[in-house]
């Protein structure tokens, strides 16, 4: 199976380059599906229906989310309903949507698990225990996971752990793309980071003036998305079957 992934979308110039690109990069790299992280997807915190509808739009087939899921409260009761979207597996059992779906790609039933860390980020139940739950319970044939952490020992720690036992671990969050995609000994396709998908010229998708003045003055400073201004598409493309994985980015 050929997965296309797309790293954290943030704001509008993060959804223009899906729009502009996504189903391009489907046909040259013959993806059998797109999965898309949309948790920065609205104005860089959280997405609203709306805008999930938009990503599906444009080519999108399912998106996971991270820290920021629980942004936008209008969301809680679509990720509760029958939608292909999910949020970090690991956050309280009350909290709104599932971690994990099955879907079926061309006969196949494909897991996707969405987990998140725990080095620098909320207090949440252990993902390594929570993936071990649910392979452990589930009947598939192939498993991809966007493992949303901050540090790349965590995120590698879980590349490791779940090797052999999925076909992908692709982390999310950090929107820096790393330069080690590789297949694990035991087979499955590895970065640390798939990168993010937004403004260019700025910090994260954000622009830059206000978070260099932050870290100058250790002053809270409201972020800023730009609406306007060059984009960059960062992701993987996957090959389950041939064991190959290979870094997307295109830059304006
Ligand atoms: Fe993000
Ligand atoms: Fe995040």
């Amino acid at each position: 199976m050929r997965i296309l992934f797309i790293g954290d979308v943030v704001g509008k110039v993060g959804r223009r380059m899906v729009r502009d690109h996504l189903l391009a990069l489907k046909r040259e790299h013959g993806a059998q599906i797109a999965i898309v992280n949309g948790e920065n997807a609205a104005h860089g915190k959280g997405i609203t229906e709306k805008i999930y509808k938009e990503l599906l739009g444009y080519g999108a087939d399912f998106i996971t989310l991270g820290n920021h899921a629980f942004a936008k409260n209008e969301v809680y009761g679509l990720l509760d309903g029958k939608v292909n979207m999910i949020r970090p597996l690991n956050y309280p059992e009350s909290a709104p949507g599932r971690g994990h779906e099955i879907i079926n790609v061309n006969g196949k039933k494909l897991l996707i698990l969405n987990l998140q860390g725990r080095s620098f980020m909320p207090p949440i139940d252990c993902p390594f225990k929570a993936a071990d739950h649910v392979l452990e319970n589930n009947d598939y044939d192939e498993a991809f996971v966007d493992f949303h952490s901050e540090t790349t020992s965590e995120s590698l720690a879980m590349g490791y752990y779940l090797d052999g036992r999925v076909d992908a671990v692709v982390g999310t969050h950090t929107h820096v793309q790393t330069n080690d995609e590789q297949i694990l000994p035991g087979g499955t396709a590895y970065i640390t980071d798939a990168g993010m998908t937004g403004f260019k010229d700025g910090i994260l998708g954000i622009r830059k003036e206000e978070v260099i003045e932050r870290f100058l003055n250790q002053l809270p400073v409201r972020h800023d998305v730009p609406d306007e201004g060059k984009g960059i598409l960062s992701g993987v493309i996957i090959d389950t079957g041939y064991k190959k994985i290979k870094k997307i980015r295109i830059t304006e």
